[in-house]
This record gives structure tokens, sequence and C-alpha cells, in this order.
């Protein structure tokens, strides 16, 4: 039941520091939040997603959580998160809030006991180990941080002692064997969802269980040595059964997961008695020296995941570069491009995960320098490549290749100063993107041709139709750049077209052929009949 709300729904990723400051200063907020729910009704939208709003000194931009009970008093009071749920409630929206439990922040009291006596119960919250070598000189095991460098953190005032961070430093691991964090962390999902929160999107979830602590297999820069003993173990999925069955499914919950470091063949565990939807990694990375993914590696990995039964389908997220330029070309047809993107995601099988901005086509800054960024990926980086002598150039690209601002850029709703993100004169956390005059809401607003215009029509036509929001999917053979598919419900079946490349292609006439059909969506205008394809076109046919 709660699976196909998603799935007919989809779910609309809020980035709260970046969507709208209604105080004015420079940081967005509950209340500003509240302020635009009846634009994001507008857009069909009835599931949010929040990024984390728990107090956090914001190391991680919130994903370092140092009370799981409260809200950060950046993004207002805990009676403004009640009027979220009340004013969502009335516009029959659901809310799902981020649930970061693989680490949490140092400053976290939990964190602060353990250092402070090492004989306090909550020592054993996190992971521990003495050092190898000669007083323990060496850390642990030679696990690496996702955020590179050593995974381990030798304690303060305790020579010899580590404990392990596969985040930064600041981000404390917690250890999962220990059963007191089970139910602390249980006490924290009752807590929000006695709240109203429809459920959790479980941050790195793939890894809270360490399997053993052996030294990994050489990692590379996308991939921490030592993944092998933490992704997808078998602890992973007895917690995440646990909690779905006690906490979650006599609360008419959802559990989406993000599967970071999990293989397609891994994926479809998850999906069985644990999470409603996951987001699988292999849609994210074009390749090292790649900026744009090439089209047939889209189709590839798309239909490779549409085997899961119920994918998270995305293309941006908070962590990611915007998907204009990362899977369609900039330029001449960038705009035909980013309908087509929406489309795929409304088309496809599974849940549909919208990042804000997307609706307009946001791109990425053209500019933001490391001085300016806040990302401490960008920063860990460029200090690790200075490490090993790597050249500035290189270290630049690598810099914005992985790092995390461009979606994270204030939100443009307006032309005028401020852009409706913040009141005019305020600087916001940070910079504008330099587009935001051009590519905002109000702007697309008046223009019948926009994203933002044919979003809505296109997000409504999934909602309404059972075949493409429940119905099973079909792969037809195509031209290696093209995708070809049915959906397919009891009683209707629709033929969805995309040409993903920026070259004209043909459909196979043998598709077109013996049915009638009629155009329920497209990107473009043509006649019914037309078997040629413009670049980055798409449709959607009703096929009787
Ligand atoms: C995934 C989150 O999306 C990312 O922003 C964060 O840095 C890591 N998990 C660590 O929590």
């Amino acid at each position: 039941m709660e699976r196909e709300f998603l799935c007919r729904y989809g779910v609309y990723q809020i980035y709260p520091i970046s969507f709208c400051d209604s105080d004015g200063d420079g940081k967005g907020d509950l209340a500003g939040i509240i302020g635009k729910l009846d634009y994001l009704a507008s857009l069909g939208i009835r599931t949010l997603w929040l990024s984390p709003i728990y107090p956090s000194p914001m190391w991680d931009m919130g994903y370092d959580i140092a009370d799981y009970f409260n809200i950060n008093p950046a993004f207002g009071t805990m009676a403004d998160f009640e009027r979220l749920m009340e004013e969502t409630r009335k516009r029959g929206m659901r809310v799902i809030m981020d649930l970061v439990v693989n680490h949490t922040s140092d400053r976290h009291p939990w964190f602060r006991k353990a250092l402070e006596d090492p004989n306090s119960p909550y020592r054993d919250y996190y992971i521990f180990r003495p050092g190898k070598g000669k007083d323990g000189r060496n850390p642990p095991n030679n696990w690496t941080s996702t955020f590179f460098g050593s995974a381990w953190k030798e304690v303060p005032n305790e020579k010899g002692m580590y404990y392990l961070h596969l985040y930064s430093e600041h981000q404390p691991d917690l250890n999962w064997e220990n059963e007191s964090v089970y139910q602390a962390v249980r006490k924290v999902v009752e807590y929000w969802m006695d709240k109203g929160v429809y459920g959790f999107r479980c941050d790195v979830i793939s890894e809270i269980c360490k399997e053993s602590f052996e030294d990994g297999k050489k990692g590379s820069l996308t991939k921490p040595t030592g993944h092998e003993h933490y992704i997808a173990t078998p602890g992973c999925h007895r917690i995440l059964k646990r909690l779905r069955k006690e906490v979650i499914e006599p609360r008419h919950g959802v559990l989406i997961g993000e599967c970071y470091g999990v293989e397609r063949d891994q994926a479809s565990a998850f999906l069985d008695e644990e999470l409603d939807t996951l987001f699988g990694f292999e849609i994210t990375d074009p390749g090292l020296f790649r900026k744009r993914m090439r089209p047939k590696d889209l189709k590839r990995i798309l239909v490779s995941w549409q085997g899961l039964s119920c994918n998270g389908n995305y293309f941006e997220n908070h962590d990611q570069h915007r998907s204009v330029g990362k899977y369609v070309q900039e330029g001449a047809f960038e705009k035909e491009g980013a309908k087509m993107l929406i489309t795929l995601l409304c088309a496809l099988k599974g849940v549909p995960f919208f990042f804000q901005g997307e609706e307009i086509g946001s791109k990425d800054y053209r500019s933001l320098s490391l001085k300016e960024s806040h990302d401490v990926v960008r920063k860990f980086l460029d200090a690790f490549l200075k490490g090993y002598h790597v050249p500035k150039p290189l270290r630049d690209y690598l810099s914005r290749k992985y790092g995390r601002d461009d979606a994270r850029a204030p939100m443009a709703f307006a032309s005028r100063e401020g852009h409706g993100f913040t009141k005019p004169n305020v600087q916001p956390w940070q910079k504008f993107n330099e587009l935001s005059d051009r590519i905002n809401v109000d702007i697309q607003e008046k223009d019948e041709t926009s994203v933002l215009n044919y979003f809505r029509e296109c997000l409504r036509l999934r909602q309404s139709d059972d075949a493409l929001s429940l119905g099973d999917i079909q792969f037809l053979e195509s031209d290696p750049e093209v995708l070809l598919f049915l959906r397919v419900s009891e009683d209707k079946k629709r033929l969805c077209v995309f040409n993903l490349s920026e070259k004209e292609k043909d459909i196979p006439k043998v598709v077109l052929e013996n049915e009638t059909r009629r155009i329920l969506i497209s990107n473009y205008w043509q006649s019914e009949k037309d078997d040629s394809l413009h670049p980055y076109e798409c449709r959607i046919y009703k096929v009787n």
C-alpha cells in the first residue's frame, strides 16, 4: 500500500538550508518551506523528503547529527515543525525525514561521554579499537574513509586507541552490534513517527553493520578500501528487517534506503522485507574523465536497475551535479533534454525522486571556487591530492567533479534581488547560481512551454495513470541510444519512447505498426505517426 503511494506520487527532496529563507538570515528554514507548500502542491507534490533538520555543527551540512530529538535552531523550532506537519496534512502531503544512523556528530552527547570516560556505557555505542604496531602507532586496519584518508582517528589523550569514521573524523560510526544502539535509534524513529512523519530516507544504510575488521582490498578514489567488509552485510539486513517489522510496519510508514556501494545484484535483497525503495549509485557515475554520461550507458544502467521490484529512480540530489550537463548536453537542446529526463522519471517503474530546482531545469554553477565552497568533500579531496603532489589543474578538475556544491545553490524562485529565496540585500549562506536570473520559477510560470509547466503536466499524467505509476515494464529492442518500453496494467498499455541522445534517431517501424496510438505527452509537437525522433525527444503513447 505504502509502496504504491510512493510509486504513484513520487517524492520531492528539499535541502532545507537552500530552499526558502523566511527570516532573512541567509539560510532556508521550516517557515520558508511552509510558505512554499502551495507552490509544491501546484506541482502535484504529495511527499516531501527533508534533508536533515536536526541540531548539528553542520560539518557535513546536517549529516552529522548532534541531537536526534530536536530542530536545528537555524531552521526554526519544534513549533515550526509541528506547523509544517499540520500544513502538509491539510494539503494531503506527507513528510519523510532523513535518518542518519551510520554515524553521529562527534558533538553528540553519546560520543562526548564515550570520550570522557572509557568505562562509560556509551563507549560501546561506537567502534573503538587499539592500533597496530609498536605502541599502537598504526591504525587498526587499512580502511579508508569515503571522505579520503584513513577511516580511523586516534582518540585525543589516549595514545594507540582509535575510533572508526567511514566519513569525516567528526562523524564517528555507531556500533550496531550493540543492542542499545538499536533501541536508541528505535526511540528516534518512534518519536518522529508519533509526530506524524510518514517515514525515513535512511542515509548510507547499506554500511551500518561491519562484519569484520580485516584489512580491505585496495580501493580507489570512489571505492574506499575496506568496503567489502561492511556493505550489505547479513547484519544490516537483520537490522532493517527488525526495524521494519517492529516500528515501521505497525505505523504504516515507509523506509527508503540510500544503498551506497551496493551492486545491482545485491540490491534486490533489500526490497523484500526491508525497504520500500532504494537508491543505487551506478546511475551517478559517468566515468572519471567524463562530465556527461554516454546515452548508451544511461540506457544500460536504467534497464538494469528496472529489474528491481521497486527502484528509486533519480537523477539529482544534494550530492550530485544537476542533470542538465550530466545526462543531457548543455546548449541548443537543453530544455528538451531537461523535459526528457523528467518524463523518464515519470515513466519508469518504481519511485520517482525529484530534487528542488529540477522542475525548472536548474544547472550547475559556472563558478564557485574552492574558497567559497562549504562542501567537506571538496576540501578534503583537495588536501588529500596535495599530499600526492597532484598538479593543480587536475586537482581543480577532481574537486569540481566530486564536489557537491552545484545542487546546493539557493533555490531560484524569482529574478529579483534575493531570488525569492531570501530578502533583498541578504547574503545567502552560499552564493546564488549565476543563472538564477534566467532560470527561475517566476519566469517559467509565465511561459507555457517552460520546463516547470511541463513538469506539472508530466507528473499529473503519471499520478492519474495506473499503467505508468504501477504497471509492469517491458523493454523493446531499439537503437543503443533510444529507450523503448511498454508500461502495462490490467487494462492499459503505454508505449514510452526516449531518444537519450542529441542526435536524430528513428523508432523501429514495427513498434509503430498495427496498433492505434494517441500521444499522451511529448516534449516536442509532432504527428502521431512520425517515426523519426528529434534530439532528446520523448513521447508517451496510449496504445489500444
Ligand atoms: C550521504 C549523504 O547524502 C551525504 O550528503 C553525506 O555526506 C553522507 N551520506 C554521510 O552522511
